[in-house]
């Protein structure tokens, strides 16, 4: 799915985030697994990761996340009437997670659900948010990323427990004077689904006890540095744009590699590009809002600037979109 703003300015206006207190560093996995700091240093470029205390579940995080980004964007959750939990980790399957935290927020009138689509369900769940408010059936929207994999991460099984983290981010969407969304590219490939999979996990093998993720590293590696490069392409050139006019790029927080592998083929320098894989590892669904937040911490992601995010994740799925970063909402506070 490939697709432009067509001229509806709808943009995010409040961002917050949240990961566990826990650190976890590349030496103490290396306690519980034959690898080593060097090793994962070198592959990855992770050195540490959050992770969640056993008694916390994804809408632990999510809310204090949600919570931080309606507090940004100046309004409360009771106008808030489309919330999407985008995550492959919720409390439980029912009730979803966004129906647990649109009860916490007070979002009464909000239509509530999960959206499960892997690493890259944060794009999914923002184009759909930007659909549905551009289209008139949503005001204001809040789209939360986030997950808790090492709930089911086997963790004597080096190939994926020295990647993955915990943390949670949340963006509010709502119609906006200025910038906005620009367009979107959206797509999945169930062929490859075999090569990142979570068996035990549905109807289909319900009773095996199996329900641990597992990996075929080389091929996703594969994989990931095709359709960073391919998706973020096909929306710059749709929306008219060139690689040039990005000002802050936000990839999918997975592997240093394959961030870096990305940049130089599209040919997006390092201080455009933003990077925190090394201190929260893969956060899944929350790994591009966790880099927004660190972007607009730092500095780097200003209003008016033109952002490229893109996803890829478990279906094998990935995911584009450019955006006009603004904070100009109807009930923004302004802060930049
Ligand atoms: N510590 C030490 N050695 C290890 C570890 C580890 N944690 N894991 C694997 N090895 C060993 C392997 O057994 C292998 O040993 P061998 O040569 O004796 O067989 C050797 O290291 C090399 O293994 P490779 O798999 O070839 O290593 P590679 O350079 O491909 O790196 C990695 C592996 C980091 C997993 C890489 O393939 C990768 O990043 N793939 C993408 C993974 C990813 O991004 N997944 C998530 C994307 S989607 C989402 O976000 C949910």
């Amino acid at each position: 799915m490939i697709g432009t703003a067509n001229g509806v300015r709808v943009g995010i206006t409040g961002l917050g985030t949240c990961v566990p207190e826990r650190v976890v560093s590349n030496d103490e996995l290396a306690r519980y697994v034959d690898t080593s700091d060097e090793w994962i240093v070198e592959r990855t470029g992770i050195r540490e990761r959050r992770i969640a205390a056993e008694d916390q579940a994804l809408s632990d995080i999510a809310l204090p996340a949600a919570e931080a980004a309606l507090r940004d964007a100046g309004v409360d959750g009771a106008s808030v009437d489309l919330l999407i939990v985008a995550t492959v980790t919720p409390d439980m399957m029912f009730p979803t997670t966004s129906a647990i935290l649109a009860d916490r927020l007070g979002a009464r009138d909000a239509a509530a659900y999960d959206l499960l689509a892997g690493c890259t369900g944060f794009m999914y769940a923002v184009a759909q948010a930007y659909g549905m408010i551009a289209g008139g059936l949503a005001r204001r929207a809040l789209v939360v990323g986030g997950d808790v994999l090492s709930k089911i991460l086997d963790w004597s099984d080096r190939s994926t427990l020295v990647l993955f983290g915990d943390g949670a981010g949340a963006v509010v969407l709502e119609p906006v004077a200025r910038g906005g969304f620009l367009g979107f590219e959206l797509g999945a490939d169930g062929a490859g689904g075999e090569h990142l999979w979570l068996p035990g996990s549905g109807s289909r093998r319900f009773e095996e006890p199996d329900s641990y993720v597992k990996m075929n590293g080389r091929e996703v590696f594969k994989f990931a540095t095709r359709v960073m490069v391919s998706s973020a392409t096909a929306v710059l050139e749709r929306c008219g744009l060139d690689v040039a006019d990005v000002d802050v790029y936000v990839p999918h927080q997975a592997n240093r590699r394959i961030i870096d592998y990305a940049a130089a083929k599209l040919g997006i320098p390092q201080e455009r590009t933003i990077v925190n894989v090394d201190r929260y590892g893969n956060t899944s669904s929350g790994s591009i809002p966790l880099a927004l937040a660190d972007a607009r911490a730092d500095g780097r992601l200003r209003e008016g600037q033109l952002v490229l995010m893109t996803g890829m994740g478990a279906g094998l799925t990935w995911g584009s979109a450019l955006v006009e970063w603004t904070t100009n909402g109807s009930g923004a506070s302004g802060a930049a």
